[in-house]
């Protein structure tokens, strides 16, 4: 018997690196996986190996996300779990002086990072008021608590879903609907490996008290936390996970 049996959980950005994780995770533990990305082949692929479904979303348009959200009730019928991942994450963006960036490089992190993790959050919701329950978990970014240097509109970006989760668990817990956050740290997925490189990953696990890498499954735990009934008195909170880098 698995913890999440019979429950129907959405994975944005589910394809590939962390995300991967929860879609492997969840479906592991008997979930109904979406697998939402906007990377098709990405999202099929993952699909095909946990029996989920696929969805190509863009969690940037609203229209697409509502299209998600009915593609997942039309085939299991509800949606109990947000994990709201997606985002364009900082090893793919040029470290870069606040100065220099552009105000379209600005707003299109923006666009993703906050407007679609609250349009994702917002597609799912009329199905979870209907039901009475439902978990949302935003993911942030201990850069958020630290403020590191070189990449405002990302961190500035993670900052708003943690003010965003807050805000948001206030309006929904009539709902019966729980919002929560987690700040991974450094994970060592493809991304950060090519776009960051080792020296990188080293550093940070100098910084660690748990002196060792972060793996995408690090993550799984928690949100399975957050997604299950033994946290269903938490929400508005942000769990910190990063191995002990940032004590807050
Ligand atoms: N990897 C890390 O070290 C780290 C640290 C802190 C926070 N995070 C956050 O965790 C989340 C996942 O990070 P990751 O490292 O797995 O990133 P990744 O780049 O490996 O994967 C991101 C996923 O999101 C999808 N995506 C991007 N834009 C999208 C859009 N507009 N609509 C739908 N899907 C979209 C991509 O296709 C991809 O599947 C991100 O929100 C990231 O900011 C990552």
């Amino acid at each position: 018997m698995g913890l999440f049996d019979g429950r129907v959980v959405i994975v944005t950005g589910g394809g590939i690196g962390i995300g991967a994780a929860h879609s492997r995770g969840f479906a592991a533990e008997g979930a109904q996986v979406v697998v939402a990305d906007l990377d098709e082949t990405a999202a099929n692929a993952m699909a095909r190996e946990i029996g989920g479904l696929a969805v190509k979303v863009d969690i940037s348009h609203e229209e697409s996300t509502k299209a998600m959200a009915k593609a997942a009730f039309d085939r299991y019928g509800r949606i109990d779990v947000l994990i709201n991942n997606a985002g364009v994450f900082s090893a793919l963006l040029p470290a870069k002086p606040w100065t220099e960036i552009s105000v379209e490089e600005w707003d299109w992190v923006m666009s993703v990072n906050i407007r679609g993790t609250m349009l994702a959050a917002r597609a799912v919701f009329p199905y979870m008021k209907a039901q009475g329950k439902g978990r949302i978990i935003n993911t942030s970014s201990n850069t958020a608590l630290s403020g590191v240097p070189f990449l405002l509109h990302y961190v500035s970006s993670k900052g708003a879903v943690i003010s965003m989760t807050r805000a948001l668990a206030r309006e929904l817990g009539d709902s019966g609907i729980t919002v929560n956050a987690i700040t991974p740290g450094l994970v060592s997925t493809d991304g950060v490996k090519t776009g960051y490189g080792q020296d990188k990953i080293t550093d940070r696990i100098a910084a660690r008290s748990i002196k060792r890498e972060q793996m995408p499954v690090d993550l799984v735990g928690p949100a399975m936390f957050l997604a299950s009934d033994a946290s269903a008195f938490i929400t508005g909170q942000v769990i910190n996970v990063d191995g002990g880098q940032i004590m807050y």
